[in-house]
């Protein structure tokens, strides 16, 4: 397995540009199962998780052609609707082919996605959605299996105990494009990634209104085309450059950089002292190019993690690695996945001073961090290690990085252009030449 070598200190300097978004494209290439004719999807970054779903979609009988970053679908009516469990378990967004499918085939089998390391990751929100438009949902063997003769139009609330769900109100938006009537989601996701798929399935011909609302409606239609969409820019690649040149007190232009959707993650970086400046105010600000610089210094800062437009629970982690240089105590509160604190013990192995009280973390600032192994248990987890690498003194290690690149295209090699110094190597042939294996206590599983 792949491990990340770093050694600390570098000041990173230059200019880099944010790749697609993976949260949006994974419903994106999702949704081309319910066209009629071929789907175009560009701009899309090239990770494991894009992999993945490439791999379930051609499975499902989608014809997949991919060229750089642009991908193009074809989906026919006699395609598969059962998505097996061996690709599911890899990740667990593939939950979000539930909703299509069932659109466009009137039956669909998804196996049921399980928890991850981040914590437990029901879907009874999407089965409640779907089944307000007419599904029938039975669980067999560990699989989802939903039926439907017609879907009809509906008001569903998506609400749940931690708020709206993105992927849910995903698959119900989808599978309400081809309902007969209108619905209406009330308490559905707010992401720009919701508002991204929206864009892309009005351009197939659906109707949709109120995206990016707490309340969207959809007037079903018998029938999407295929259409031309390029990806919107990943907006938590973005904040986890912006954070790796405040963390190095580096000099750092981003472009592509989606300021209009990260506003509360740049408001808790200027609260510490960073500076983000817009360089160009003619560029849309979903697609911008800004400037991150930091004060040597930085002040304590207290956030809570919510659904958007609040601070993102995709951000957290990266966030407190930050706030580890604070000059005093910062309180970060976790609402969305209370749990998602894995990153904490590995942290401390560096010296991070952390007081876990449930879903509340008390970052007590500290001079510095100091190079240390340290091991990846989740996607954003492994991204606050490599930040705390960079600022380290030392050498620093971060195994299993797998996590990371699931979601990061080649960071070593974009972080690396700005002047930091981070080797990949197979942790294995190292492992086996210098000590003997000592068997892992942890497990690891796809968030
Ligand atoms: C999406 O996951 C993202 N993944 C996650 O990013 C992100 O952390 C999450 O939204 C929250 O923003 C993708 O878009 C592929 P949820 P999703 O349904 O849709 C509870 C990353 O690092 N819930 O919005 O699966 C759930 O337990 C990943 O890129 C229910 O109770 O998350 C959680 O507490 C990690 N019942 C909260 O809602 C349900 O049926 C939000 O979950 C569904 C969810």
């Amino acid at each position: 397995m792949d491990a990340f070598r770093i050694t600390g200190g570098t000041r990173l300097n230059g200019r880099i540009r944010v790749d697609g978004s993976k949260n949006a494209a994974l419903p994106e290439m999702a949704a081309a199962l319910m066209a009629k004719g071929p789907v175009q999807l560009r701009g899309l970054p090239a990770l494991s998780d894009i992999d993945n779903m490439a791999r379930l979609m051609a499975e499902l009988g989608c014809q997949i052609e991919r060229d750089g970053q642009d991908l193009r679908m074809v989906t026919s009516d006699d395609g598969s609707w059962h998505a097996r469990y061996d690709i599911v378990r890899t990740m667990r967004a593939s939950i979000c082919v539930l909703g299509p499918l069932l659109a466009r085939y009137g039956q669909a089998r998804v196996a049921m996605p399980g928890g991850c390391a981040i914590g437990d990751r029901p879907v009874d929100l999407h089965l409640r959605g779907l089944e307000a438009l007419g599904a029938r949902i039975e669980l067999d063997g560990g699989d989802i299996i939903a039926r439907a003769d017609r879907l009809r139009g509906n008001t569903v609330f998506l609400g749940g105990p931690f708020g709206s769900t993105v992927l849910g109100t995903a698959n119900v938006m989808c599978a309400a494009t081809l309902a007969e009537g209108v619905t209406v989601i009330e308490s559905a996701a707010c992401e720009p990634e919701i508002s991204d798929l929206a864009v892309m399935l009005n351009s197939m011909g659906a109707s949709i209104t109120g995206a990016g609302t707490p309340r969207i409606t959809i007037r079903g239609c018998t029938e999407l085309s295929g259409c031309d969409h390029r990806v919107m820019p990943d907006r938590i690649v973005a904040g986890t450059l912006a954070i790796a040149s405040a963390i190095t007190n580096g000099d750092v232009t981003l472009e592509d950089f989606p300021l209009d959707h990260l506003l509360a993650v740049v408001d808790r970086l200027q609260a510490t002292g960073v500076r983000v400046q817009r360089l160009d105010e003619l560029e849309p600000p979903g697609r911008c190019t800004i400037k991150v610089t930091s004060e040597r210094r930085l002040k304590p800062v207290l956030f809570t993690t919510q659904p958007y437009p609040g601070f993102p629970t995709d951000l957290q982690a990266q966030m407190m690695t930050l706030l580890c240089f604070a000059d005093g105590n910062s309180i970060v509160t976790e609402k969305i996945f209370p749990d998602r604190f894995l990153h904490v013990s590995e942290l401390t192995r560096m010296g991070a001073q952390l007081y876990r009280q449930g879903g509340t973390v008390v970052v007590q600032g500290v001079n510095r961090l100091v190079g240390a192994p340290v091991m990846a248990s989740d996607l954003r987890g492994s991204a606050s290690l490599v930040l705390a690498g960079l600022a380290a003194e030392g050498t620093t290690t971060v195994s299993r990085i797998y996590h990371l690149d699931r979601g990061y295209k080649d960071l070593e090699l974009q972080l690396n252009s700005l002047g930091a110094d981070i080797e990949r190597f197979n942790a294995d042939a190292e492992d086996t030449a210098e000590t003997p294996k000592t068997e892992s206590t942890r497990t690891s599983s796809a968030t």
